[in-house]
């Protein structure tokens, strides 16, 4: 099956990217997923000078399932790479040189200063990278330096932002989103003014992961202290998925999704897909599972084109955008169907005779499919 997607003008050869993180922390991990089969990868964010970036231990945390254990929920405190911008330059020209077929992605994010955005714009791109995507998203740490999240929460610095980039940018660049906002399209179509040829969303979403109740220390602790941080994993695909919906719905068709948050298997890329989204990038799911699952998502998205008849990825994206509707008219639907008299006879003695979780069973619809 062909899993190639040509998305502004780049013929990525599958739609799985890494996520910009720790799976992209350097060429040498880099290299190893695109080994393992991975389409393309964006690079673990840079700045012009690293020395002002200091992370801290620990900087993770893990909500877990309370039956099986599984982790659903990740919160990070980590900034963007502490590693020099002259090191980065060189493993992205060797990384461009032994894979040339594969798609290698530059997250850039630097201080509200035209020159240094147009600076690391023109260092990075002579490495021949194949796009940019601008980190408008971090949500903490770098704001302090009113970086990341704290542009991107700001429609008219996205957008002044991206035209500093693509000025200067003769790749196609991408902005990435904070979830971290009311409406997103806002941001995101303010990218787009600025000439942005795709949007990534989401970054992590603002949490606090617990608070240890021996210590009474909030957590991830350290030294006795803790800042809010950045929730990823399986908890977040719900709200990654709406945010990705509205995208579709409101972005001009020839701007591209690249969609994240909380995919691990191909069941949950395909979601994603069919709302809208021509690539995505996994990030958490890579940190806990390995760079291995490339190869369920793979098999899982070739099955699903087979089993329903789609031939090219292209033919998916979107495919489920036109199922959003108002509620007004869902119950115009429910009524022309007549269903509606018959629950409104024995709607009250329904919630009467019936335990509510009997009745909340009822009313619900479950996402949870064989292979998810
Ligand atoms: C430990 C960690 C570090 C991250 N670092 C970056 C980063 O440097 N730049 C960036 O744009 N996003 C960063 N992210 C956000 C991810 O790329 C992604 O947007 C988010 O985690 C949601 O996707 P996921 O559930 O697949 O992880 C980081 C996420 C984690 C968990």
């Amino acid at each position: 099956m062909e899993l190639s997607i040509t998305v502004n003008g780049i013929k990525f050869p599958n739609p799985f990217l890494l996520g910009s993180g720790p799976p992209g922390t350097n060429a040498r991990v880099i290299a190893k997923s695109f080994d393992a089969g991975w389409g393309g990868a964006v690079a673990k964010t840079v700045s012009l000078e690293s020395a002002k970036v200091i992370n801290v231990v620990p900087r993770y945390g893990r909500l877990r399932s309370r039956d099986t254990g599984e982790v659903i929920g990740f919160e990070n405190i980590e900034l963007i790479s502490d590693r020099p911008i002259d090191v980065w330059l060189d493993e992205f020209r060797q990384l461009k040189k032994e894979y040339p077929q594969h798609i290698l992605i530059a997250s850039i994010m630097e201080e509200y200063e035209k020159s240094r955005w147009q600076e690391l714009t023109r260092v990075v791109q002579e490495t021949g990278v194949d796009a940019f995507e601008l980190n408008f998203s971090c949500p903490h740490g770098m704001t302090e330096r009113r970086m990341g999240s704290e542009m991107g929460e700001h429609p008219d610095l996205t957008e002044e932002v991206t035209a500093w980039v693509t000025e200067v940018s003769k790749i196609p660049v991408w902005a990435k989103m904070t979830p971290n906002i009311t409406n997103i399209k806002e941001p995101s179509l303010a990218s787009v003014r600025g000439g942005a040829s795709g949007i990534s969303a989401i970054n992590t979403i603002l949490s606090v992961i617990g608070v240890d109740l021996n210590t009474l220390r909030p957590l991830p602790t350290v030294e006795g202290y803790t800042v809010p941080g950045g929730y990823s994993s399986q908890a977040v695909r719900p709200i990654a998925l709406r945010m990705v919906s509205q995208l579709a719905l409101a972005l001009p068709p020839q701007v591209s999704i690249s969609g994240i948050g909380g995919i691990e298997r191909s069941h949950d890329a395909i979601e994603f897909m069919l709302l809208g989204a021509s690539t995505v990038q996994l990030c958490t799911g890579v940190m806990l599972h390995g760079v291995k699952i490339i190869d369920e998502l793979k098999e899982g998205l070739a099955r699903f084109m087979s089993d329903k008849g789609f031939e090219t990825v292209e033919e998916i994206v979107g495919k489920s955008i036109p199922f959003f509707s108002t509620h007004m008219n869902l119950v115009q639907k429910m009524k022309e169907a007549k269903r509606i008299r018959a629950g409104e006879s024995s709607r009250d003695n329904d919630w009467a005779e019936k335990s509510i979780t009997e009745k909340t069973e009822e009313l619900t619809s479950d996402r949870t499919a064989e292979n998810a």
